[in-house]
């Protein structure tokens, strides 16, 4: 869980925007709620200096790590970013202005570490110029960083970003990869969110601890959505176990945006602590979508999902939760979860037990 500047910022950001976020991570309550990194997208290199190290532009004056020291100094930890081909994708050059670290992997790991950074996002970008287009190619090259990051000694979290190609979910573990983009760049809009949440069910079963499938950072906040597709995004990453990287100006954020981000149940079900148990389509019929997923304690999480432009009513079956134990005399303790309020499921004939108006669990 962190925040990243690119979904907001695009490379249109500098140093005091970036400690500007670490202090709202912790004024805003994010932190309390779990949100940890702080991460540097496409935007901050120069290019080399006489030695080869990869060194900052003018947006970050006070150099990287005077920046991570600033983040640690607020209780967070911090994300920097390369890619592995020669320059990255984006930026003053018309796509690919800012620096790379082919042929500068361990250099730029040790450079990273050196300055006390704890998360690395490395984005394929210009990397198709240097290696084949081969899954042997790809893990190679995400392996090789993965490599070097491990020779640093230095605990740092590697995220892969190469939107999913070549089934980056069973090799990513391997190449080092503890988190690994599914899909494209998510936009800030219904479609994009819901064209790529909805398409991870499949591949959930790849989820490891420690080993996630990402499909991409939350727009929750940047204006794009309703304040019910924001719900909608936030349930659905969060029924996926996806890493929750938030992508909006934590500055200003609107009680209705904290109430989405910080919602401690909604959490609480992405960070489950237990075995991953993948995600299931309990059902799934025209623009309906009923999903669930076990989690530790004898618990499930049930998501209901409208993907119609009408409010609907949609259900389930209790019965179709697998429950260990079997609800026999057990309590059964039901709770919408936006709602923060009980549910009564109904008797156990049809009509199915549990009606929601929700259009998310
Ligand atoms: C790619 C990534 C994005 C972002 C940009 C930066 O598109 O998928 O998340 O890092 O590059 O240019």
């Amino acid at each position: 869980m962190g925040w990243n500047s690119w979904n907001k910022y695009a490379d249109d950001f500098d140093e005091k925007i970036v400690r500007g976020m670490a202090d709202a991570m912790v004024s805003s309550g994010m932190a309390k709620a779990g949100y940890t990194y702080i991460v540097i997208d496409e935007g901050w290199t120069s290019g080399r200096d006489a030695n080869g190290k990869i060194i900052p532009n003018g947006k970050f004056p006070s150099g990287m790590k005077a920046i991570a020291d600033y983040i640690h100094s607020k209780g967070l930890k911090a994300g920097i970013y390369s890619s592995p081909g020669p320059q990255s994708c984006w930026g003053k050059l018309g796509g690919g202005g800012y620096q790379g670290s082919w042929k500068h992997e361990e250099e730029d790991a040790q450079t990273f570490a050196g300055w006390g950074y704890d998360y690395l996002k490395y984005d394929q970008c210009t990397a198709g110029q240097v290696y084949d287009n081969t899954t042997q190619d790809a893990q190679a090259a995400y392996q090789k960083m993965g490599e070097a990051l491990l020779m640093t000694g230095r605990a740092m979290v590697y995220s892969l970003c190469q939107y999913g190609a070549h089934d980056v979910w069973k090799w990513g573990a391997k190449a080092g990869g503890n988190l690994w983009r599914t899909t494209g760049d998510i936009g800030d809009r219904w479609e994009s969110m819901e064209r790529i949440g909805f398409a991870q069910i499949d591949i959930s079963r790849y989820n490891k601890a420690g080993h996630w499938n990402d499909p991409d950072m939350l727009e929750v906040g940047n204006g794009g959505m309703t304040a019910d597709e924001y719900r909608t995004h936030m349930s659905l990453w969060c029924m996926l176990g996806a890493p929750l990287m938030a992508g909006n100006d934590l500055r200003s954020m609107t009680e209705e945006t904290k109430s989405i981000l910080m919602n401690p149940e909604v959490i609480a079900i992405d960070q489950d602590r237990g075995e991953f148990h993948p995600v299931e389509r309990l059902s799934g019929q025209g623009t309906f979508e009923v999903l669930a997923r076990e989690l530790s304690g004898n618990a499930y999480a049930v998501g209901l999902y409208n993907r119609g432009e009408q409010p609907a009513e949609i259900s389930f079956r209790l019965d179709d939760l697998k429950f260990d134990t079997g609800l026999g005399s057990r309590r059964l303790v039901l709770t919408d979860l936006w709602k923060h309020a009980p549910v009564t499921a109904t008797a156990k004939s049809s009509p199915p037990p549990y009606r929601s108006m929700a259009s998310c669990c």
